[in-house]
């Protein structure tokens, strides 16, 4: 006889793991820059439009998803297209297996970044703030032998949460992690807003400067949106499969957006009052797009720049507690995407938790391993293939492909089989479920419309314009 699912035990639980699992590198520190450089508050406004308006709808789609069919992506994909066989293919197992293989390679790529900031926090917490601090530090570090200790270590604390399982591991971890996470973080903004100058990045941040707003920085915000919130990946649809019927889908949609959203914009008001309180002078726009080089590169030239006033204890303390936090919403986004593969090889496979704990964890551990050397390590896969113009490793494709590029198409995917293969009929009922208040809902009626019509012509747009931005180097927009 099948085993029950796995469930979640409690709303606060299911919530805080959502909200575990979306909250990221992404949201301390991508976020906040790019909203600074992109018109401030205009840029938050936007944003904040497309959680609500395009990744809402979208994320209840997921959650109806998979807890009506109690199942992993592909399985969910194959129920809700009636094409009961998962070794037959149809269009809609290709959309199965998409929601797949994307998670597994995105879980491959992020255990790097999170192997790295493991070794940050260390190298803080050991008093070596001043080193990381130095131009080659990271170049050095990401090319040097810790790196295999630190992704030994990372692998062991995720398998081990997920070998817990879903109330045990996934669960119990994100009720410790996110509380710690949320107050590290206040403490650390406290304490920046108290720094001479931080009030001009606060300037920055929340003066709206609409003349920013161009169709770059409107698609730009629409993808962070929709990155930021876990969707396409496949987690929500695995997480919603985990789910009591009793429970509101809506509500926890919601809170988890809320959630997601607050601490991307808390985050604001600590990085760039930050950087501008020991750069006065600095111009938004010459910070780096990207979250890896921010982190890494830039930050800890600010962190040792707080030695003048904290001295060099307090520089490193504040320094061990961002790493600290930067490494928990990591393992908590970590460990909701290595979760769908497992899942996967537990309901197709009929496998022990352990058995798929282990296969998921050694394979995937192996791909990490094979990015890890590719910045230097290993030269075949340094210069692992070249598009656009450029020279690109093996992480480098990876997340070009499976980060920025795939998940609107996963999003435009999912609404296509929610709206058109499962009926909207179907879709409110699950909805309805654990939540009378859902039918006849405002929501409802704006769910319902959007998801049929112009919620996937917007993800395919943007699916095609990244595309052939990325590949191609051409520009529509
Ligand atoms: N918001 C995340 C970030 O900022 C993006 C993300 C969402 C993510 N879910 C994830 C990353 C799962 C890795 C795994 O990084």
């Amino acid at each position: 006889m099948a085993i029950a699912r796995e469930q979640f035990n409690s709303r606060i639980g299911f919530i805080l793991a959502a909200a575990g699992s979306a909250v990221g590198i992404g949201n301390l520190v991508g976020f906040p820059v790019n909203a600074a450089k992109n018109g401030g508050a205009a840029f938050l406004v936007i944003y904040a439009l497309f959680v609500v308006l395009v990744c809402l709808p979208v994320m209840l789609a997921e959650l109806a998803a998979g807890r009506h069919t109690q199942k992993n992506p592909l399985g969910a994909y194959n129920q809700l297209s009636n094409n009961s066989s998962s070794a037959g293919f149809s269009f809609w197992s290709l959309g199965g297996w998409l929601a797949l293989i994307t998670p597994y390679m995105i879980a491959v790529f992020y255990a790097v970044i999170t192997l790295w900031v493991l070794g940050y926090f260390i190298a803080t917490v050991s008093g070596d703030l001043d080193q990381l601090a130095h131009d080659d530090y990271f170049s050095n570090f990401i090319n040097s032998k810790s790196i295999f200790v630190y992704l030994a270590a990372v692998s062991i604390i995720v398998s081990a949460i997920l070998y817990g399982g879903v109330k045990n591991g996934i669960e119990r971890a994100a009720k410790i992690m996110m509380p710690m996470l949320f107050i590290m973080l206040l403490c650390l903004v406290a304490f920046v807003l108290t720094q001479d100058n931080a009030m001009l990045g606060v300037k920055f941040y929340l003066i709206p400067d609409f003349s920013k707003i161009t169709p770059q920085v409107i698609n730009g915000a629409m993808a962070q949106a929709f990155f930021s919130l876990s969707l396409g990946m496949g987690i929500l649809i695995t997480y919603g499969s985990y789910m009591k019927r009793t429970s509101s889908i809506a509500f926890s949609a919601k809170m988890v957006a809320l959630t997601d959203t607050a601490v991307a914009f808390t985050a604001g008001l600590m990085v760039l009052p930050a950087i501008f309180s020991f750069n006065p002078d600095i111009n938004p726009d010459e910070l780096s797009n990207s979250s890896i080089s921010l982190i890494f590169g830039f930050l800890p030239k600010i962190f040792i720049a707080m030695q003048t006033t904290i001295g060099y204890f307090g520089a490193s303390v504040f320094a061990s507690i961002f790493f600290l936090l930067v490494l928990f919403a990591a393992l908590t986004s970590l460990v909701s995407i290595t979760e769908v593969p497992i899942s996967a090889v537990m309901d197709e496979k009929k496998t022990s938790r352990k058995k798929a704990v282990l296969i998921i964890g050694a394979t995937a551990g192996l791909i990490a391993l094979a990015c890890s050397v590719s910045f230097g390590m290993v030269d075949s896969l340094t210069n692992f293939t070249s598009y656009g113009g450029q020279t690109k490793s093996l992480f480098d494709v990876i997340i070009d492909v499976f980060y920025d590029t795939i998940l609107p198409l996963n999003g435009f995917l999912i609404c296509m089989l929610v709206s058109y293969r499962w009926k909207k009929a179907n879709f409110d009922k699950e909805l309805e479920l654990g939540d009378p208040d859902y039918k006849g809902s405002l929501l409802e009626r704006y769910v319902n419309v959007s998801l049929t019509t112009f919620i996937p012509v917007i993800l395919l747009l943007i699916f095609i314009n990244t595309v052939l931005l990325k590949f191609f180097g051409i520009s529509i927009i």
